[in-house]
């Protein structure tokens, strides 16, 4: 059976998108497991929060201004990150854009951002830090898609073909890390909780879930939060050497149905009686 050296104690890593939502729970739960972590995203104020939360809590954190927009902001965060924390070991690529609009509603320059941002910025970020990854033989690598990759559904046109084409994206760099040590997962959440979408106009937002509905999506009104979320990328990543998770989905469980209900489900229809 194959052997691999243990991972080392020390193992930095970096989150993007960490000012809100997933990425800054998926941060502090890093951080209070022992990963010094280094927080991007525009918003670096947030970022700088959430760090102090962290140290706060006697871990190790920094927060470093990061636009994935931008190729120059990109390299600058991945030269920053390894010279404050030390060379990268976990790789969370969290940040991404989502706009509402149909594919004939969504204008070129709104199209091509999101595509910029989700796999451009993601592209930009992985040349800049998963070669030392490579070299060292060993790091893991955590892609959060979405399940609309696996489920495309109407009237997010942009969004639901950037994560489409982020999958794609990491199989293939699956295969190309095969043999190289380094672990890429795709980690696939459903709904959750957080300012994702919020900024829409509420008529939008109402006119949009109407539109998912009618394709059968929203089976039920709950959502996961972005702690639950975090806790996932924290086990993938805790994962023993020679385990690789290479998709995860996660999906909120729906809410409890009351004992009523159930019965109602499993009594005989008038028609099954008949039979
Ligand atoms: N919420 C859901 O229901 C859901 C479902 C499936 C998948 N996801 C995925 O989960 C991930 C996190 O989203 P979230 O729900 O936590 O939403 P969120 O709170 O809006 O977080 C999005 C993050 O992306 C960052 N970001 C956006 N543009 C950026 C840029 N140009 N450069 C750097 N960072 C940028 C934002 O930071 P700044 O604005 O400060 O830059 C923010 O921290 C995303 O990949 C999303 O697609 C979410």
């Amino acid at each position: 059976m194959a052997r691999f050296p243990p991972n080392p104690e020390r193992r930095p890593a970096v989150v993007t998108g960490a000012s809100s939502g997933i990425g800054r729970a998926t941060a502090i739960a890093l951080g209070a497991l022992g990963h010094p972590v280094v927080l991007g995203a525009r918003r670096v104020g947030e970022c700088e929060d959430a760090a102090a939360a962290i140290r706060s809590g006697g871990g190790e954190a920094v927060a470093i201004h990061l636009d994935l927009a931008d190729g120059d902001s990109v390299e600058r965060f991945a030269a920053a990150a390894v010279d404050t924390l030390g060379q990268v070991e976990i790789v969370v690529s969290n940040a991404a854009q989502n706009i509402a609009g149909s594919v004939l509603d969504t204008g070129p320059a709104e199209f091509d951002g999101v595509l910029g941002v989700n796999i451009g910025g993601t592209h930009r970020l992985v040349r800049g830090l998963l070669p030392a990854l490579v070299e060292r033989q060993r790091g893991d690598v955590v892609f959060v898609t979405s399940d609309v990759a696996e489920r495309p559904r109407p009237a997010m046109a942009a969004y639901v073909t950037s994560k489409w084409g982020l999958e794609g994206y990491v199989h293939s760099l699956q295969m190309e890390l095969e043999g190289t040590g380094v672990r890429a997962t795709i980690l696939r959440p459903g709904p959750t909780m957080t300012g994702m979408g919020l900024d829409w106009d509420p008529e939008v937002t109402g006119a949009v879930i109407e539109q998912w509905a009618a394709w059968g999506f929203a089976r039920h009104s709950n959502f996961m939060r972005p702690a639950g979320v975090a806790e996932a990328v924290c086990a993938v990543v805790s994962l023993p050497r020679g385990t690789h998770a290479t998709v995860i989905e996660l999906q909120p469980e729906a809410p409890i149905a009351s004992p009523s209900d159930h019965e109602a489900r499993s009594a005989p229809s008038d028609d099954q009686g008949a039979q």
